[in-house]
Formats: structure tokens, sequence, C-alpha cells
């Protein structure tokens, strides 16, 4: 069967990784969870001391040291999903804290970050047969895939959403403080100078505010079954 590049795009914590994982899954595609290489850009800045006291980040060493920040994707037998690796070391559930996420968008802003990451993204999917999830997957990271999906539901929604994926963990949670952090992240997702958040002219649009998960799943698997049958 022909092998299709799929590209699913949105807002945060819209949900577009379970429903990324859940296809790549169901259909046998890797599935690249773009966000979380931004994530472990991140958690390298915060653990080798690449934000300054001041907040900003050090930029100029960060660009000197990328070449040295190796992220890849292993395999959890346990939950059958790819574990996020940074220099070969487990960091998917410290890639996933607030602290993380309240000072990921500044590094994802960074042109030479995203220079980088976009890069090894693409080799990642040279061969196709992929699912990858981000910001912009549809409009920089693979102009032609095959289908393209755009997630979106309200900040509120969203914000829940997070809320009890960190409470499922144990992990400290704040609803205010994860709604504030939604919002900011928007903003800057989609105002940044570089690859901003954007729908691409040929995405499908997908509001899930009110879908479940299950629907979701059958909604993108009727989306895949048709292009494939194109
Ligand atoms: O999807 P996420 O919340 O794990 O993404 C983390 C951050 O990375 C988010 O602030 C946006 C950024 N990101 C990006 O700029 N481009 C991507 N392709 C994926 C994520």
């Amino acid at each position: 069967m022909k092998k299709i590049t799929i590209a699913i795009d949105g807002f945060s914590s819209c949900g577009k990784s379970t429903m990324a994982k859940d296809l790549a899954r169901e259909i046998g595609y890797i599935y690249i969870d773009s966000g979380a290489m931004y994530r472990a850009v991140t958690l390298y800045c915060l653990e080798n001391g690449l934000f300054l006291a001041d907040g900003q980040i050090d930029t100029g060493r960060l660009e000197r040291e990328m070449d040295h920040i190796r992220i890849s994707f292993r395999l959890n037998p346990e939950t059958g999903r790819p574990d996020t690796c940074l220099n070969g070391q487990n960091v998917e559930d410290r890639i996933r804290t607030m602290e993380v996420s309240a000072r990921v968008s500044p590094v994802a802003a960074l042109p030479f970050v995203r220079q980088a990451l976009v890069a090894q993204q693409q080799e990642m999917g040279r061969e196709k047969g992929i699912v990858m999830d981000g910001r912009d997957i549809g409009t920089t990271v693979f102009p032609d895939a095959e289908l393209k999906v755009f997630v979106t539901a309200s900040p509120e929604i969203r914000a829940r959403r997070r809320y009890d994926e960190l409470k499922a963990k144990g992990q400290p949670a704040d609803y205010a403080d994860i709604l504030a952090n939604v919002k900011q992240r928007d903003d800057i997702d989609q105002h940044r100078a570089v690859s901003p958040l954007r729908r691409a002219d040929d995405a499908l649009l997908l509001d899930n505010g009110e879908m479940s998960i299950a629907e979701q799943k059958e909604w993108l698997l009727e989306q895949y079954r048709r292009i494939i049958k194109e």
C-alpha cells in the first residue's frame, strides 16, 4: 500500500498528540512529536544553565552547543508509544513539567533552533509512512504532505485537559496558571517571526472541543482511508 506523510498541526494541548499517536499505531506508521523536540532543547537549557538570571536564554552558547544536542525516540514497551531521549537519556517525564512548558516558547522561537530541528524532522520523514504533530509541520516541515490537519479547541477546554493530564500523573497543577500558560503560548506561537502557527491553505480544520477521543480517532482514520484510496 502507498505510504503517505501526515501532518497534524494546531494549538497547544488540543489533543493532537493523542490523535496522531493512535493513528500511527493503528496504521503502522512512525509517530514523531515535534513539540517534544523543542521541549527537550528547553530541558537541556534548564539543566545546563543556559537560562540567565534575568530569564533570557544564552543564545550564543545554545547556538554553539546545538550540534551536541541529540534528540531521539525510543519505543516504550509498556505504553507502546515512543519516549523522548536527550543525548541518550530518557527525558519523557521531565519534558512535560510546567517549568518546561513555561520556558519552551522562546526557545522554539529561535531561528537556529528551528532550523536544526526542522532538518532532523525532514530527515525522519524522508521515506514517508510518518505521522508528525506540531505547529509548522504542514506549512514548513512537510509542505507536500498528502494529509494535513489543523486542530483547534477553546483555551479553557485545552487548559482543563492539561490540568487533568498533570493530575493523573501526580504532578502539581493549578488550573488558572495552566490557562494563562496556554493563552500565552498561543500568542507567542502565532506571532513569532519564524514559522508562526498557522493553518496551511490545504489543511482540514478539526475543532475537537466537543469530540471524544474515540470520535477524533475515527474521523482521522476516515481521512487517511480517503487519501489512500485516491
Ligand atoms: O505541542 P507542545 O505543547 O508539546 O509544544 C511545545 C512548544 O514547542 C510549544 O510552545 C510550541 C513549540 N513547537 C513549535 O514551535 N513547533 C513545532 N513544530 C512543535 C512545537
